[in-house]
């Protein structure tokens, strides 16, 4: 990664190893400013890099990014196309500086739907980078928890994997995100408080951090902030962590 942190961090006693973004409010950063929603887009995809940079920086593993959902279809035709065209144009620009950075690419959502040449580009880019092991980058697009759900529950029928055998780490493996574990930070920009069908399984015990910021204007210091809001959290996963002693 280039080197151009001028900024020193204090260190941080905990990071997540998993973060997921949901990268909201490309279309409000453009209209605050007078520009087409798709130069938000634009805007957008060219803030992936320092935000990956950070993660690196402070020793995130998974970076996995919300970058169009099943329901994103619904957009004008004119804002979908020229979505699809911009993930394509990325792979075309950045596929190699990503490689030689030690990113692995992963895809997480249907890749039916997609059409033809960008779904090629997009196993293409998952090929070329499966050895790299800095970061894995995870890619949510055509992505929506409920038909990865679906998708699992249907890979599961066709195996004819017993009722009884059925555990929910062998349900997990079904899903989209395979072998990666839980994400431990769910950040969301453009201020809403909601998944929008991201990782809604995976998320369960997710951390949830909000923030009115739109995605084009989310930097390191951004998320820094993110993960100090992060390490003031308790996780207890329905446990109780200060319980009394048994009285004997
Ligand atoms: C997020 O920004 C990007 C995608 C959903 C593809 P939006 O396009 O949703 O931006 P807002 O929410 O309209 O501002
Ligand atoms: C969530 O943003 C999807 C992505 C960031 C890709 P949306 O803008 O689609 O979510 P809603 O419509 O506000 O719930
Ligand atoms: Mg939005």
């Amino acid at each position: 990664m280039s080197s151009t942190a001028q900024i020193e961090y204090p260190p941080l006693r905990s990071v997540p190893y998993h973060v997921g973004i949901i990268m909201d409010g490309n279309g409000r950063w453009a209209k605050s400013r007078g520009y087409i929603r798709h130069a938000g887009h634009q805007a957008g995809v060219n803030n992936i890099r320092p935000v990956l940079e950070g993660c690196v920086e402070f020793g995130i593993k998974v970076l996995t990014i919300y970058a169009f959902s099943t329901e994103n279809w619904n957009r004008p035709e004119e804002e979908v196309s020229g979505l699809m065209r911009l993930l394509g144009l990325t792979i075309r620009q950045r596929l190699n500086e990503l490689h030689e950075q030690g990113v692995q690419i992963r895809h997480s959502g249907r890749l039916a739907g997609i059409n033809r040449e960008l779904q090629k580009q997009i196993l293409y880019a998952l090929d070329v980078t499966k050895n790299n092991d800095r970061i894995i980058l995870n890619v949510a697009f055509n992505y929506g928890g409920r038909s990865e759900i679906l998708d699992a529950v249907r890979q599961i029928v066709a195996d004819g994997i017993a009722p009884d055998a059925l555990t929910e780490e062998t349900f997990g493996r079904y899903l989209y995100t395979g072998d990666l574990p839980d994400p431990d930070l769910i950040i969301r920009t453009g201020g809403e408080y909601r998944l929008s069908n991201f990782l809604i399984w995976q998320a369960a015990y997710s951390e949830y951090y909000a923030t009115p910021t739109y995605w084009p204007d989310f930097d390191k210091s951004e998320l820094y902030k993110a993960l100090v809001e992060y390490n003031e959290r308790e996780r207890r996963f329905g446990r109780v962590l200060d319980a009394e002693p048994t009285p004997v």
